[in-house]
């Protein structure tokens, strides 16, 4: 059995994800984190009938239970301190938050491999994200220039996605983008040309209407290719892809960066 502790167990993938680890037989659910719900029991909280677990107020406290994987949704505000005081303790982590950028990424690298840990980290736990990522790391190899633009809901607090993050830290691995004109020598508004991170531009958009939606934009001389992926309103899509995380996780020490990195696809 592994046994899991759900920081952001009231969340909207939060509330999926601990409904889930109960079904399941080599999972066993021994915590669960939400401010506002702490002390009622997960039951209560979700409005679900059973699940009588307490739910704890901090990750610290959630934590004095014996646990193997600590599995985070919470906001890009507290993720990387409930990652940290997991590894402190040996705790191995599935982060699915949002917001950590590469340097946070670093940190917790080094103090996962001091404490002898593996970090699994996705920006998105949906396997039709992991493929626009696997895809376009190979399209990169043959489309010499591409941009990103990174869609989501008008509430999403941080940009860019923790999808696109990802994509670009993938691409930048194949080969820097081509760029006609350097963006800092754009007459007018070089801000036009949007954020640029690991080498590429990407372009958030944040409207009422959509829920979340990554597109990598590859041009060449007279011909383009678009690959997209759209995640529609339910969490479904990122509960299996999080649970296969929890159970690869305890296979490596140190960071991983994308659900690719524990799934067979070549
Ligand atoms: N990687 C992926 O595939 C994927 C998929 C979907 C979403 N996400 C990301 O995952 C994160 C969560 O998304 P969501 O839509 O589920 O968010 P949400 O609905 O706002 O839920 C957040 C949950 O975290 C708890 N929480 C927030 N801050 C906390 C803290 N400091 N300590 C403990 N618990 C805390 C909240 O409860 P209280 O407020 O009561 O504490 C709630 O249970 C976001 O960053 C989102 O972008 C990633």
């Amino acid at each position: 059995m592994i046994r899991i502790c759900v920081a952001g167990a009231t969340g909207w993938v939060g509330r999926s994800l601990a409904p889930a680890i109960v079904a399941a037989p080599d999972l066993e659910l021994v915590g669960a984190v939400s401010r506002a719900a702490r002390g009622k029991t997960l039951g209560e909280a979700l409005g679900i009938p059973g699940l009588p677990l307490r739910v704890s107020g901090t990750v610290a406290e959630a934590l004095v239970a014996e646990t193997d994987v600590l599995i985070d949704y919470t906001n890009p505000e507290g993720v990387k301190a409930n990652v940290l005081q997991a590894i402190d303790r040996k705790v191995r982590v599935v982060i699915g938050t949002s917001g950590l950028d590469d340097k946070d990424f670093a940190e917790i690298d080094e103090a996962a491999r001091r404490h002898g840990v593996g970090v699994l980290a996705a920006g998105n736990f949906a396997i039709s994200a992991v493929l626009l990522q696997h895809f376009a790391a190979i399209a990169a190899r043959y489309m010499p220039s591409w941009e990103v633009i990174d869609y989501s809901d008008a509430g999403k607090p941080d940009a860019p996605s923790g999808t696109t993050r990802e994509i670009v830290h993938r691409l930048s691995k194949v080969r820097a983008p081509e760029v006609a004109i350097p963006i800092g020598e754009t007459q007018g508004s070089p801000e036009a040309r949007g954020l640029t991170l690991n080498g590429t531009q990407i372009h958030s958009i944040r409207l009422p209407g959509y829920v979340i939606a990554a597109e990598v934009i590859f041009g060449k001389p007279n011909e383009r290719l678009s690959l997209r992926y759209d995640g529609g309103s339910g969490a479904e899509p990122y509960v299996d892809g999080t649970l296969l995380a929890a159970r690869r996780v305890g296979g490596f020490v140190g960071l991983r960066r994308g659900l690719d990195q524990v799934l067979d696809l070549v």
